[in-house]
């Protein structure tokens, strides 16, 4: 395959929107996002000039973790329509020349899971005990959980069942941990690959894809408490639960069934590992491509940034694939806020973006007209690099976190186990149904006047099948949506939205696409980001040079076309602060 040939390797080069489908578009009006309402906003994607759509969980699920607890993992969760209601989106998406990736969750199950009730069922000692992790108690009568593992979700990593065993979730109780030494789980999983592979599923991403590989029998569990359920960055593959050498012979036996079509399918893996293993699960015999969550921890500056794209090139370079790039997902507060936020070292800014949550969004100032304006130069900054970009729902309007959603009205697990102490808001803020049009504008709840009642923005169409009013959105929207929906930044030529369609439609046409993980750095100062790419060979242009400033220091504007900018720029020939610039030449 030449270079710029990457047909069956469009995954390289790809802009994925990632879909988390409960808070998509709701098209029956029952207040949840569902499939056909994915199929009713195609012509918007495509618009949007994305070239494929990655599903969060649309799984039958209890909902105890946002989908990602599944109890049918070959179904459509009812509420979200059926299997006709996927193909039909498969097909007018296909038509429209976007590809589709699901999302597949091996580590746990559903406790409402059809394995997990006949493990309860068949008690200590049975074959289905075995496809989880079942172990006896500690103390005089295994009162006490194995060790003192705590889960990820807050609260202990064991629950004890009625018979007096306890199993493992790494995450909710309701997410029981499944037993990847167990054969009978791996034909499990490779029939599900199989099985969406076969409704059209072009590729798939896989959930915390670093952890399946446990080991727990050998040592007591009381010595296996020197580690902790959290330490995920163990680098050197003692871990019992993180990142094991023998994760990877699981990738490689999907390698198989991926290669088993064509074209091949591929896979991208959210892998919480330390940087120097990332690109084994992105090499080619593995899942092909990992994510890259360097920008989604970074801070704005320019130091961490260049960090950031330098490793992210290094460990692509070092798989064989091409990197990816992650600013916001449904697990981290969206990243126009994080960057209006103080900006303090990056370790620290997480913590930061928490306590400002924990305190409904009053504890920091959040300079919105700062965050936005760093958000623009960051996606230009980020759609110019080689590689994968992977965008989530509702960035592309510039959406800040709902940082305010009263704790009553939470759905993500964490705030349940630790709202006793308060310690942690959980991941609802990112999650909010998007604004579609806001002609469907709410009226101030009566519980609190800065969120809407009674409309959605076009959300939920404003009636049922039946007649009967639609229900509310299932997370509550914000009134100042009405300044993000798609319909005002349509017309609104300054629109984030209309930026991310500006940038990913040049993106297409004057980048060559590339196997290749290298740019050419440029140096105009620490801080500033400046690099070049080869231009496509129709574009009449060598060179694509995007630059990035950061510091207060207006910069010198390279010589060559300007293509796009973040900001309209002054007359002086300079690039003023937290504005990026594509110039052709
Ligand atoms: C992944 C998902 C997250 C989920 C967790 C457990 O990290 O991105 O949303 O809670 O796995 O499945």
């Amino acid at each position: 395959m030449t270079d710029n040939n990457l047909r069956d390797d469009w995954w390289k080069q790809a802009v994925v929107y990632q879909v988390y489908p409960r808070s998509f578009k709701d098209s029956d009006g029952d207040g949840l996002g569902d499939i056909a309402g994915v199929t009713e906003k195609i012509p918007y994607l495509k618009a949007l000039g994305v070239d494929a759509i990655w599903l969060s969980p649309f799984y039958p699920s209890a909902l105890a973790d946002g989908g990602y607890d599944i109890i049918d993992y070959r179904n459509v969760d009812p509420r979200l329509g059926t299997m006709k209601d996927f193909d039909d989106m498969e097909k007018a998406a296909h038509r429209s020349g976007i590809k589709i990736v699901v999302d597949i969750v091996p580590n746990h199950t559903s406790n409402e899971h059809v394995w997990f009730k006949q493990a309860l069922a068949d008690g200590r000692g049975s074959a289905a005990r075995e496809r989880y992790i079942f172990k006896e108690g500690s103390g005089p009568n295994g009162e006490f959980p194995p060790n003192d593992w705590g889960s990820l979700f807050g609260g202990p990593a064991w629950e004890r069942v009625d018979d007096g065993q306890w199993y493992l979730h790494i995450f909710a109780k309701e997410q029981p941990d499944l037993n990847w030494n167990n054969p009978e789980v791996h034909e499990e999983f490779k029939k599900t690959l199989r099985f969406w592979a076969d409704h059209g599923a072009d590729g798939f991403r896989v959930d915390v894809a670093h952890g399946l590989a446990k080991k727990l029998d050998g040592a007591s569990m009381k010595d296996l408490s020197r580690w902790t359920v959290h330490d995920s960055l163990c680098h050197d593959g003692t871990h019992p639960l993180w990142d094991r050498a023998q994760v990877h012979d699981i990738y490689r036996e999907w390698r198989q069934v991926f290669n088993e079509y064509t074209p091949h399918r591929f896979a991208v893996g959210e892998a919480w590992v330390v940087p120097e293993h990332q690109y084994l699960y992105a090499s080619p015999d593995e899942l092909g491509q990992v994510f890259n969550f360097e920008f989604a921890k970074a801070n704005w500056d320019s130091s961490a940034m260049r960090t950031a794209i330098t490793e992210g090139l290094k460990a692509a370079e070092r798989s064989g694939s091409t990197p990816t790039w992650v600013m916001s997902n449904h697990d981290v507060p969206r990243h126009a806020s994080r960057y209006g936020l103080p900006q303090v070292p990056s370790q620290a800014h997480h913590q930061l973006a928490k306590d400002w949550l924990l305190r409904d969004g009053t504890s920091y100032y959040e300079d919105r007209d700062l965050g936005t304006k760093r958000a623009r130069a960051a996606i230009m900054m980020e759609a110019a690099l080689p590689g994968s970009v992977y965008v989530y729902q509702g960035e592309e309007l510039g959406l800040f976190e709902v940082a305010n959603i009263p704790w009553d009205r939470l759905e993500d697990p964490t705030p349940f186990k630790t709202r006793y102490n308060f310690t942690d808001k959980g991941r609802d803020g990112c999650r909010v149904p998007l604004p579609w049009d806001n002609a469907d504008m709410p009226r101030a709840a009566t519980w609190d006047a800065s969120f809407g009642a009674g409309a959605s923005f076009g959300f939920s169409p404003k009636t049922k099948a039946d007649g009967t009013v639609s229900a509310e959105a299932h997370l509550p929207q914000p009134l100042w949506f009405k300044d993000f929906a798609v319909n005002a930044e349509d017309d609104d030529s300054g629109s984030m939205l209309n930026l991310y369609r500006r940038c990913l439609e040049l993106r297409a046409q004057m980048l060559t696409p590339t196997q290749l993980s290298t740019i050419d750095w440029l140096d105009l100062g620490s801080q500033v980001i400046a690099y070049a790419r080869k231009a496509s060979d129709d574009s009449g242009f060598q060179q694509i040079v995007s630059v990035t400033n950061f510091g207060n220091e207006p910069v010198e504007l390279p010589k060559g076309k300007v293509l796009l900018s973040s900001q309209t720029l002054p007359q002086d020939g300079t690039i003023p602060q937290d504005v990026t610039v594509w110039i052709a030449r």
